[in-house]
């Protein structure tokens, strides 16, 4: 009896074991647990990419965002807001609408993302923006002259609870670009922003 014990815990120790494996290094960084790049480590409903030693996020649209940093203490994660063309006022991801989580995806967008939206048109103002003539958008123009947002109409808000947490909407009619800056004070000079699209993920049930 005390071997059937015994050995039915074993078992239930290495399947618990190779379960709760973390995937290797990509590149040089490491991929915490339940974060899976592949088969056979982490957990397959937290996927995201290893692309050529480069951690990427998939959206629902299929779009793909640079990691920049992962704290799995908090169960964060730092995207690379898509890149606005230069000379245009457009991110690169508008044209699959902007940034899209799938909804039963374990991931979402955190409430200490501030989110600011460009050549808006005026149409989308009844929404809770700010899009005042101190609204945090202004100090992004001011600063980023190249990239042809300057002078459109721009707002900002916070994603909190009461926005939704699964997408940040870009379109053509409402407003083509965005970029967002995690836990903005609203003392902190623009120069000091920390750029990123930061997402939060529930547990993983073992
Ligand atoms: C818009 O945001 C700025 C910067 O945070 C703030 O000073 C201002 O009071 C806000 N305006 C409105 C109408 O909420
Ligand atoms: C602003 O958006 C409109 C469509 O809503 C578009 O036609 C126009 O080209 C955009 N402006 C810039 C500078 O990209
Ligand atoms: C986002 O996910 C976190 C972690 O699972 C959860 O605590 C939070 O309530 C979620 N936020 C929203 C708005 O659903």
């Amino acid at each position: 009896m005390f071997r059937i014990l015994l050995s039915a815990f074993l078992l239930t120790s290495i399947t618990y074991m190779s379960y709760v494996e973390a995937c290797p290094r990509c590149g040089n960084v490491e991929v915490p647990y339940p974060l899976s790049t592949r088969d056979g480590c982490g957990d397959s409903r937290y996927k995201i990419y290893c692309n050529n030693g480069v951690l990427e996020f998939m959206s629902a649209e299929g779009f793909y965002y640079r990691i920049l940093s992962i704290d799995s203490f908090a169960s964060r994660l730092v995207l690379s807001p898509p890149l606005i063309q230069s000379h245009s006022c457009s991110s690169s991801d508008l044209g699959v609408g902007g940034v899209r989580l799938d909804g039963g995806s374990p991931f979402n967008i955190s409430t200490r993302n501030t989110i600011m939206l460009f050549n808006c048109s005026a149409n989308i103002l009844l929404s809770p923006l700010n899009c005042s003539s101190n609204s945090f958008c202004r100090k992004f123009e001011a600063l980023d002259v190249e990239s042809g947002c300057k002078d459109t109409l721009c707002c900002h808000y916070l994603k909190d609870s009461s926005m939704n947490s699964h997408k940040i909407r870009v379109r053509f009619g409402g407003c083509t670009a965005y970029t967002s800056v995690i836990d903005v004070r609203p003392n902190d000079p623009a120069e000091a922003w920390n750029y990123g699209i930061e997402l939060q993920w529930a547990a993983p049930h073992l």
